[in-house]
């Protein structure tokens, strides 16, 4: 058995503080790009678009935005969760090098799209199995990535000029890092942990 697959999904991180700014080559690049797409999709959909976002105001223009939605998020909040949250830093828009938002498009690959009759959701499904695979290729690349989702899709899609009826899914926060922490950011600061494979399987019967 080759352990490297498994070393890399191990080694996988959302990043926020690690990052550099030091520019992504366009080789490797390219590369996390098209393993991204490879991904399997709902009938061969490939519902997904990726916009490369490098212009420093529309980064600025993002994350004044989600400074507004942690500030949301922050006032349900009290006493020693307030806390926490305080010091938890929830993305990385401006340190890392480039921002990858990543969207789902449910007319892609239709009218009749095989397998997607039943189940609405899995052509959201087949987007987030593209970001895995970028996720675990931008590792590989030794590169970290963070997912931000403090926003609202209405402000994203006009601030890219994103189409009505199709939905950014992730804005992604790619780039160089000084290292990966061995340990999530959310368990280092105390928000929560992570629970034991055992405590979320079940046999035959749930
Ligand atoms: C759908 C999704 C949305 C997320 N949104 C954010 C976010 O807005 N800000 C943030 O700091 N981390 C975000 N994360 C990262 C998670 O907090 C992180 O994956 C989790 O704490 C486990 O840490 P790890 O990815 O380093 O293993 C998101 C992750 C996912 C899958």
């Amino acid at each position: 058995m080759n352990n490297g697959i498994y070393d890399l999904i191990h080694r996988r991180r959302d990043v926020r503080a690690q990052f550099t700014g030091a520019p992504i080559p366009d080789e490797v690049l390219h590369r996390v790009l098209t393993a991204a797409h490879a991904a399997p999709s709902v009938g061969l959909s490939q519902p997904w678009d990726f916009v490369l976002v490098r212009d420093p105001a529309l980064r600025h223009s993002f994350h004044d935005h989600v400074q507004h939605e942690r500030a949301a998020f922050a006032a349900t909040l009290s006493g020693a969760d307030a806390d926490r949250f305080a010091r938890i830093k929830i993305d990385g828009v401006l340190e890392s090098s480039l921002s990858i938002v990543v969207t789902y498009d449910p007319e892609r690959g239709g009218p009749a799209v095989l397998g997607r009759h039943a189940i609405a959701d899995a052509g959201l499904y087949s987007v987030c199995l593209a970001i895995q695979n970028l996720w675990l290729a931008a590792t590989a690349e030794r590169l970290g990535v963070g997912w931000v989702s403090f926003y609202r899709e209405p402000f994203v899609r006009r601030l890219l000029g994103i189409p009505d009826g199709i939905r950014p899914v992730a804005w992604l926060c790619l780039g160089p890092v000084t290292h990966l922490e061995t340990v999530p950011d959310l368990e280092r600061h105390g928000w929560r942990r992570r629970r034991p494979l055992d405590t979320v399987l079940h046999h035959d019967r749930w």
